[in-house]
């Protein structure tokens, strides 16, 4: 009986836009203040998209570009990508759609996927299970939002959290031993009162009144979302750690999603993991929702070394939430 391939990430590429949204910029927006957002969030600025005419896939574009140039492939090598999004460019077609022809990706099929802020965990299991069937030999997973399309700069329990970013990772076969490991994926759409868009969809279709009341944008009950993704992340990170006969000491890196600096130590806390090996960059780049664990690896993959066992841990809109887990292959 042959054994099923791993799948290794082999490249990871990363894009943030140039213009920063700062505390002090939205103290000028909304009834806010710098202490408050940083002690509350540990969010200082954000990336903002700003142009008009710039859209999702312009996030993607540049990310997966950097990532073919520093694996030294062609995008004609690309075979699938997998765009984790809740900002596409359009309701249909898809942003990958989009990506893979404005790259030159011509042998590429792809498509988005709506996981919000655990998009990227759902992907990555997805895009690994094509290498792991034996379909393909190079998928490109990318996590991406341009949360600034649909956040509402009145609405101040929302506007000082979100900013715009993608990332993206090639996954390839490996006989290394490394790679992608186990992977907890957990769903449950009764959450969907606490964190949604309510309009736009086949639901309540754009109208005038859905616009007037300004329904297209984000909203959020954040005080209870930020109770369950307490509890949701630990939870799926210790159930992780203990199927696998994990210990806190075998994780070199958590590697979180950064949705604010409270729920992070909180979750680095119930695993047991110390600060110093928890990847944080909330301060600079906010909430990206499916881009903030791409961001993270992307910042952090000159730093990381053959053999450093990662543990990704998503919360998000859905409810969606899981974990999983990374044997670094380079
Ligand atoms: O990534 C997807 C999943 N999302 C999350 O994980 C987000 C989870 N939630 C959170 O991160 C936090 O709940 C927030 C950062 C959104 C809010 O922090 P909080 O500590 O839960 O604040 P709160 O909503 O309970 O509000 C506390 C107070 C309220 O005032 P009163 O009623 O106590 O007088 C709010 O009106 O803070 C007020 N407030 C603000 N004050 C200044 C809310 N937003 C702001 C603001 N600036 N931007």
């Amino acid at each position: 009986m042959t054994s099923q391939p791993r799948v290794a990430i082999t490249a990871v590429g990363g894009y943030v836009p140039e213009t920063r949204l700062t505390n002090q910029d939205l103290e000028k927006m909304v009834d806010t203040q710098d202490e408050w957002i940083r002690t509350r969030t540990g969010i200082r600025e954000r990336r903002i998209l700003k142009e008009t005419g710039k859209a999702t896939s312009d996030l993607v574009v540049p990310a997966v570009l950097e990532l073919c140039k520093k694996r030294g492939i062609a995008p004609s090598e690309i075979e699938c990508l997998i765009v984790a999004t809740v900002t596409g460019d359009y309701p249909f077609p898809s942003t990958a759609n989009l990506v893979c022809d404005r790259i030159g990706a011509k042998n590429a099929w792809g498509y988005d996927l709506s996981g919000a802020c655990s998009g990227f965990l759902y992907a990555l299991t997805s895009g690994a299970a094509l290498i792991e069937s034996g379909r393909h030999k190079k998928v490109v997973v990318v996590g991406a939002d341009k949360m600034s399309s649909i956040i509402d700069y009145q609405d101040r329990n929302t506007c000082i959290i979100f900013g715009d970013g993608a990332g993206a990772v090639l996954l390839e076969p490996t006989d290394s031993g490394l790679g992608i490991g186990d992977s907890l994926l957990k769903s449950d759409g009764s959450g969907v009162k606490y964190l949604r868009t309510e309009a736009g969809g086949s639901l309540l279709p754009p109208s005038l009144e859905t616009v007037q009341a300004r329904q297209h944008f984000v909203k959020q009950e954040g005080a209870a979302v930020y109770k369950f993704a307490v509890k949701g992340m630990a939870e799926v990170a210790l159930e992780l750690m203990e199927r696998n006969r994990l210990k806190p000491e075998d994780i070199t890196w958590l590697v979180p999603h950064q949705a604010n600096i409270r729920i992070i130590e909180s979750t680095a806390e119930r695993a047991g993991i110390p600060m110093d090996r928890v990847m944080v960059n909330i301060e600079k780049f906010g909430n990206t929702t499916a881009a903030t664990l791409p961001l993270c690896l992307w910042e952090w993959e000159p730093r990381l070394k053959k053999g450093d066992r990662l543990m990704l841990v998503a919360f998000g809109g859905g409810f969606t939430w899981g974990a999983t887990l990374i044997d670094w292959a380079y």
